[in-house]
């Protein structure tokens, strides 16, 4: 997969940028604050309908616009779409493939695009929901249908916990009996939520203990194995996350979760447990990363959660030399030599590969090809 042509109206700092874009690398190089981030954030957005460093829309729109209008002509093999979102900064987005307008959500899984960037440390680092968003914005770049699985997740959520608060004002026996039906709204999100995390996890695994130990600074390091743990306040005990009653049965065992807790939930005025809550426990060596590895280590941890991610999306294309399109923003500058070196050997096998970096010598001698000097083309604010 590789773009040909990037066109941004009026996104974040550009009005209007028309970018002719080859196969292999290209490395966008200019000072900081000249929109290297947004130019490549527009692509990750086409391609998951999110951005990877703010979760509102609004940002994405310039200042002072009504919308921002991103479009991308990609090639897989001898075919070629073009696909279009428009942002808007008030009302729903719109979308557009080869020019006719579809639902937004049919964007989604058009341009596969995995990006890397300085905030993918807060995946080791950071709070749960940091890991959330990427095991959730993986699940739907491997199957679009769970954005609609995420969306009625978070509504029942959001309905059942507005419920919940009135019942901590205001004790209400009827009320308190239309809880039951959100319950099972809820149970039934979170069970279809729950089992496409799981499962994506499993599929995970294999591959991000495979890539940390190929980032692994020395022998030593590499013979410490990283692992990645589904963790929930819900003890699903004896559910078989691969079975075919999965669902079902968790289900049921979120509704006797809820059940259990309804009296504090009430007094609380909030749900205590569900997806939103849940996390996923990094480890390497048998020991929690978080707090415990070492800045290199966390790095290759959080580079290995990412290309693990890539590797799943290329082995459900079928084809090997279908591969998501990698974007790496600023991410060499972060890294130690050697693992700069490792991840440019691993990357250099996608068909496009999007680099950012502040300086020409950021970039691995490993990765040849394009410079495209940014302040031949953006415009500094
Ligand atoms: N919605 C927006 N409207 C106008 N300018 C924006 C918007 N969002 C970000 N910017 C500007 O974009 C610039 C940062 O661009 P960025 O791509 O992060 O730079 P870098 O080259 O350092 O990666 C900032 O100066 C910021 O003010
Ligand atoms: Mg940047």
């Amino acid at each position: 997969m590789w773009v040909s042509r990037l066109a941004l109206r009026d996104f974040r700092s550009y009005d209007a940028l028309d970018l002719d874009l080859e196969p292999g690398v290209t490395a966008f190089v200019a000072p900081n604050g000249w929109g290297k981030t947004n130019l490549v954030e527009s692509i990750g957005y086409l391609s998951r309908l999110r951005s990877h460093r703010v979760s509102q829309d609004l940002p994405l729109v310039r200042a002072g616009c009504e919308e921002a209008v991103v479009s991308a002509r990609a090639h897989r093999g001898r075919r070629h779409v073009t696909a279009e979102v428009t942002i808007r900064a008030k009302g729903a987005n719109r979308a557009r493939i080869n020019r006719t307008g579809v639902r937004v959500r049919e964007i989604l899984g058009l341009v596969p695009c995995v990006v890397f960037a300085p905030e993918d440390l807060g995946l080791v680092k950071g709070d749960p929901g940091e890991r959330r968003d990427w095991l959730d914005s993986l699940l739907v770049a491997r199957s679009p249908r769970y954005a609609g699985v995420l969306a009625d997740a978070d509504r029942a959520l959001r309905q059942r916990n507005a419920l919940l608060k009135n019942l901590r004002q205001r004790p209400d026996p009827g009320l308190e009996g239309t809880l039951d039906i959100w319950d099972r709204a809820f149970a039934e999100a979170a069970a279809a939520l729950v089992t496409g995390r799981r499962r994506l996890l499993g599929d995970l695994e294999k591959h991000i203990a495979g890539h940390f130990s190929q980032l692994a600074a020395d022998a030593r390091e590499s013979r410490r194995s990283a692992a990645a743990e589904y963790s929930s306040r819900i003890d699903y005990g004896s559910v078989d996350f691969s079975g075919e009653d999965a669902r079902e049965r968790t289900t049921e065992v979120v509704l006797e979760a809820l059940a259990s807790r309804r009296r504090k939930e009430i007094d609380r005025g909030l749900t205590l447990v569900g997806p939103q809550r849940d996390d996923v426990l990094l480890g390497i060596g048998g020991a929690p990363a978080k707090g415990y590895a070492s800045h290199g280590e966390s790095w290759s941890l959080a580079l290995a959660l990412q290309l693990a991610g890539w590797d799943l999306l290329r082995e459900d294309s079928g084809d090997p030399d279908d591969q998501p399109i990698l974007v790496l923003d600023d991410v060499f500058a972060e890294l130690d030599s050697g693992r700069r070196a490792r991840l440019a050997q691993t990357v250099a096998q996608a068909e496009q590969v999007l680099i950012t970096a502040a300086v020409g010598s950021e970039v691995p001698e490993e990765l040849t090809g394009a410079v495209v000097d940014l302040t031949g083309i953006a415009r500094p604010l």
